[in-house]
């Protein structure tokens, strides 16, 4: 069994994943951590850590004997615009310390997540291939690089087990998310159903990639748990499932909510979705590891609908 610890562990993919890795390895074998206490007591094991303080961190890996990190503290690219430099040193400083935890012998095996935003213009942008030119143009997607980077070098050089996925917008309807710029195909959720109305902060058209949280989970325990001899990647996998612009999730939410009105006002995130990717393509994924995505837009937009008509007290 891993001993596992989780940075970021209160955040959109945390909230969830901590519990996955709960169902699948025990909650004995795994530690959430976050800069921020929790809300309630659904956690058995939570430390306070704020990851840039690296001797706390050290102290809590030793205390709780772990071998496995999922380092997901970070901030997102919306967020990251408007605090470049501090983003900058959270993403990637942060994802150093972790590897060189593993480079001293620490813990041996990590999970960070990168992201699309690692692409930039100049890359396809239908089916981007794994290895397509990448210029990223928002610090979160420069630091993501970096941190991509940062991988294949620790791999390489110091043999470290680092494993990454470039993901996609999540969607999911526990945790809101924070402060991403695919956020509003959450957010879009929400307001359907308080207010039967929604101000888009993207164009009508702008497509992105997309995945819902339980195919994310899944594939991320999945690439875990494969055999190191059938990983081909030491950066980042592309990772995709679904891809729609705002009107056609917009439409979709409408066959289900008739009163549904969307209207577009696009703001400073337009100019970073406009330079990722329609689509990326997976197929490096699937044969490596045998990544498949089970949710498509309905099925993803059904279940949006009825977890949050509960959540919200709607039914
Ligand atoms: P999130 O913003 O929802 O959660 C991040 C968590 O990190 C928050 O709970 C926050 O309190 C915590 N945090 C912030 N600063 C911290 C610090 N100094 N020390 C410890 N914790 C700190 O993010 P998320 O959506 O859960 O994303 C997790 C990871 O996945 C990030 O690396 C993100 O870049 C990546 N990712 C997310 C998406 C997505 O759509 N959600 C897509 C691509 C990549
Ligand atoms: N959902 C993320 C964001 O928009 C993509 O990495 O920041």
């Amino acid at each position: 069994m891993p001993k596992i610890l989780i940075t970021g562990a209160l955040g959109q993919i945390g909230s969830e994943l901590t519990f996955a890795l709960v169902e699948r390895y025990g909650e004995n074998n795994v530690i959430a951590t976050d800069i921020r206490q929790p809300l309630n007591d659904e956690y058995k094991h939570f430390e306070q850590l704020d990851v840039l303080d690296a001797e706390s961190f050290k102290k809590i890996l030793k205390k709780h004997s772990i071998d496995t990190v999922y380092h997901l503290a970070a901030m997102l690219s919306g967020v990251a615009e408007k605090f470049p430099v501090r983003a900058w040193d959270l993403n990637t400083k942060t994802l150093l310390t972790v590897l060189n935890f593993a480079k001293d012998g620490l813990i041996k095996n990590i999970f960070w997540p990168s992201s699309i935003a690692v692409y930039g213009r100049g890359a396809e942008k239908e089916g981007t291939p794994q290895s397509a030119i990448k210029n990223p143009e928002s610090m979160y997607g420069i630091a993501k690089l970096a941190g991509e980077r940062f991988c294949e070098y620790y791999y390489k050089k110091f043999n470290i087990n680092v494993r990454s996925i470039r993901y996609p917008g999540l969607i999911s309807w526990k945790t809101q998310p924070g402060g991403g710029t695919t956020d509003y195909a959450v957010d879009i959720f929400y307001q359907a159903l308080e207010n039967q109305k929604y101000n888009c902060f993207l164009n009508e058209n702008t497509a992105l990639p997309m995945l819902y949280m339980d195919d994310a989970i899944r594939g991320t325990i999945e690439l875990m748990e494969t055999p190191s001899e059938k990983l081909s990647v030491h950066s980042s996998y592309n990772f995709s499932g679904l891809s729609f612009t705002p009107k056609e999730l917009a439409e979709e939410i409408k066959k289900r909510i008739p009163a549904f009105e969307i209207e577009y006002l696009p703001d400073f995130r337009q100019s970073i979705a406009d330079s990722w990717p329609n689509w990326i393509d997976d197929s490096v994924a699937q044969k490596d590891w045998g990544w498949k995505p089970e949710f498509d837009l309905p099925k993803m937009t059904d279940i949006m609908l009825q977890q949050l008509k509960l959540k919200l007290g709607k039914i």
